[in-house]
Formats: structure tokens, sequence, C-alpha cells
């Protein structure tokens, strides 16, 4: 308090201050057993619960981890994040907002009711709807295409050849017909881009993409180092691209407690149903937990509170 942002990032962000806020968070959040698992995707009912790993990786590319980090998840809901970029970067800022939009929709991830109350405008790409549509948009011909660009955007945002996960593929492809419902009904409003039965098979298979910690933390550091993978260095998109991908992170990562979370935390992040958190401090890190366990917005509690204490104890909160 009291010293500058510059200051306080100098002081707060040094290797043993890094550490020293994962350990400590670790150790505050390890035994918590707050929140359940996912199961309405039955697949990831049976994802073991105790699964806690984290990794902080810093802008110019170091890597600090913390506990489980061989154990794999489904990405879900960040892979959205991932595929918003890549249609900003192909389509540009307005062509996203025209065609999906980017205002929260201040209701679940899966609902309804946002798409009739605003006649499936103003949709935005971080909840199902919109990242159905964000789909339907990116570039490829036909799906076996699109998921190709969408599967590649992954793993250059990660550095790594990510893999499917085909149980919970298979367990959510065999029961999605709200997603299938969702992608329809923005068809009918004339707000789906390509096949609506297809774009939510891609979509779905998006949400499998199978990570752990560190992958996620070096997905989330390209955003913090505006759009250039800090580890392969490679360029995955614009630092223009990431700065409105950032912007929709931070209205709508969390869903309905988006708000909540920005109150406390104050940076922008994005959350999955497979328990996956990332967040992302603009120029300094990218940090990602996973721990199954969610809350009743379908956020992980373990991995909230554990970015929390870590985002409080460096002093990076922008506000
Ligand atoms: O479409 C679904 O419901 C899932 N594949 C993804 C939802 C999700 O991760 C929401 N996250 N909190």
């Amino acid at each position: 308090k009291g010293t500058t942002p510059s200051a306080a990032a100098t002081t707060g962000l040094s290797k043993e201050n890094i550490e020293a806020a994962i350990n400590d968070a670790y150790n505050a959040n390890k035994d918590s057993k707050e929140g359940k698992n996912a199961d309405y995707i039955k697949e990831l009912a049976n994802v073991d619960p105790n699964i806690y790993g984290i990794a902080l990786v810093t802008a110019d590319g170091t890597v600090y981890t913390k506990g489980d980090l061989d154990s794999r998840v489904s990405i879900q809901s960040i892979s959205k994040v991932f595929t918003l970029a890549r249609v900003i970067e192909e389509h540009g800022a307005k062509y996203v907002m025209d065609k999906i939009g980017v205002d929260a929709t201040g209701l679940r991830f899966n609902s309804i009711v946002a798409i009739e109350l605003q006649k499936g405008k103003e949709i935005n790409p971080l909840v199902n709807p919109g990242a159905i549509a964000a789909v339907s948009l990116v570039n490829g011909a036909d799906s076996a295409a699109k998921w190709k660009n969408i599967l590649q955007t992954h793993d250059e945002f990660a550095g790594a050849d990510l893999q499917l996960n085909g149980p919970v593929y298979i367990s959510e492809a065999g029961d999605n017909l709200r997603n299938q419902a969702i992608a329809h009904l923005l068809l009918a409003y004339g707000r789906m881009y390509f096949d609506p039965v297809q774009s939510t098979d891609v979509y779905t298979k998006q949400c499998a993409i199978n990570v752990n910690a560190r992958d996620l933390g070096i997905m989330a550091a390209t955003l913090a180092n505006g759009g250039v993978n800090p580890i392969t260095k490679k360029k995955v998109v614009s630092p223009e691209t990431t700065a409105f991908t950032l912007s929709v992170m931070a209205t709508a990562g969390l869903y309905d407690d988006s708000g909540q979370w920005l109150y406390a935390v104050g940076l922008p992040a994005k959350s999955g149903v497979g328990g996956g958190i990332i967040a992302v401090c603009p120029g300094k890190f990218g940090i990602a937990v996973i721990s199954p366990p969610l809350n009743a917005a379908g956020n992980s509690v373990k991995a909230q509170k554990t970015i929390y204490d870590i985002v409080k104890k460096l002093n990076v909160n922008p506000y």
C-alpha cells in the first residue's frame, strides 16, 4: 500500500516472493473439501477430486509449479478464450462484437433464457451460446478444418501437442441436447454461422482437450505476454487481439460470478467445469490452478481461493 504500481510489482514479483506465495496458498488450501465435481457431464463425476496443481508462468518464461502437474483434466470452458482469440485474430474485434456480442449475460453459462431475452444478440463468446457461435465463425471450410484450426490454436498457446480426452468427449457428445438446442435457437435468430450440429460437435471437442496445470499456465502466460508464447517464443495472436480477449475475460470469465471475482481479485480470468481456472496479470504472469470440485456457479472452489491468495500476496491487483 502507498507504493506506485511499478514499485509494488518489482518488490512483489521476486523469485522468492512468487515461490513463497505459491507455497503458502497451496498449504492454506490443500485440505479444503468444499465443492463438488461437475456431474451433468457424466465422465467428469469420475475425475479424482483431489487433483490439485498450480502453475505460475511469467511473461518472460519462468515456470513455477506446485502440486499435481501430471494429472490432466478436460479444459472445458477455458477453451472458449482461445477460440475467441482466434476469431478476433482472423476477423477483427468489431466482427465479434457485431456477430456475437461482448456483454455479460448475468445468467448461467448454458442459459437459454439469456438468448431469448436478447433475441440471440448480446451473447458473449465465453458462455456456451457465444462460444458455439465463435466455433461457427472460426476459419475452416468444414468441421474437420475448423477443429484442426482450433486444436492448433490451443497447441500454440500451450506450446504443446495437446490431446483429446476421448471419454469426456464421448460422454458429452452423447448427452449434449441442451447445447444443440442453444445452437439451433441461435440459428433461428440468424446468429449461428455454420451448421449448428457440427458447430456444437466441434465445440464439444474443444471442451474435451486435455490439459495439466503447466499447459494452462503457459496458455495464460501467452496472454500475459501480448500473444507471444513465452516458452516457444512463437507469436500466436497480436497484442490487440490479446487485449480484446482479456477484456471479455474480465467481464464474463467466471459467468454469473464474474463481478464478485473482479471485485475480489481484479484480474481477467476464465474457469472451466473440468476444475481449471486461469488468470492473467498483463505484462507480468499467467497463473493456472486445477482442482475439480466446483461451487454452484460452476467455478472451482479451491482454484479461485488459491489464485485469490497468490494475487493478494503478490500485490498485483491493478485496482
Ligand atoms: O458445454 C458445456 O456445458 C461444457 N462443455 C463446458 C461448460 C463449462 O466449462 C462451464 N464452466 N464453468
